[in-house]
């Protein structure tokens, strides 16, 4: 089994990017903590970041009949990106949506995702262990 992990823009910036609501783990000891986990469980992972809208919605296309689950935090592409949503509701994978932080604590503007209803399921304000947490459901739904 195969598993697709998406990080949306700014997260490159993990472990120095507001550490009070994001942490201090940068993004390689989040990405190594997947890769270790999901090889225990036989599976497969790949990770990747983008800054770009357009990067982002190439690899979730490209993710179609490659890839058996995708977890994905659109960072702030969640709050607007339509293109995003669309190359997800094309996918018949498993998805799950991670936040680090609790999106529905924070601003008004953070509180709506236009990803959600197009997701297996969402996960948010656990910080890094989220990725875990997704990881678990994500093998829960291949049964891998
Ligand atoms: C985030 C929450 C978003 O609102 C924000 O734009 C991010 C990160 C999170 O992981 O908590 O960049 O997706």
């Amino acid at each position: 089994k195969q598993i697709l992990v998406i990080h949306g823009p700014n997260l490159n910036m993990l472990g120095s990017r507001e550490p009070q609501t994001y942490g201090t783990q940068s993004l390689a000891d989040i990405d190594a903590a997947l890769v270790q986990a999901a090889r225990a469980h036989n599976a497969g992972l790949q990770t990747l970041q983008s800054n770009h809208e357009g990067q982002i919605v190439d690899a979730i296309q490209q993710a179609r009949g490659a890839f058996d689950a995708l977890i994905i935090n659109p960072a702030g592409y969640t709050h607007t990106s339509v293109a995003i949503r669309d190359a997800i509701a094309m996918l018949e994978i498993p998805v799950i949506e991670i936040h680090l932080s609790n999106i529905y604590k924070r601003e008004p503007f953070r509180h709506r995702s236009m990803i959600t209803d197009v997701a297996t399921g969402q996960i948010c304000g656990f910080g890094h262990h989220g990725y875990l947490l997704a990881l678990q459901a994500a093998l829960q739904m291949i049964k891998a």
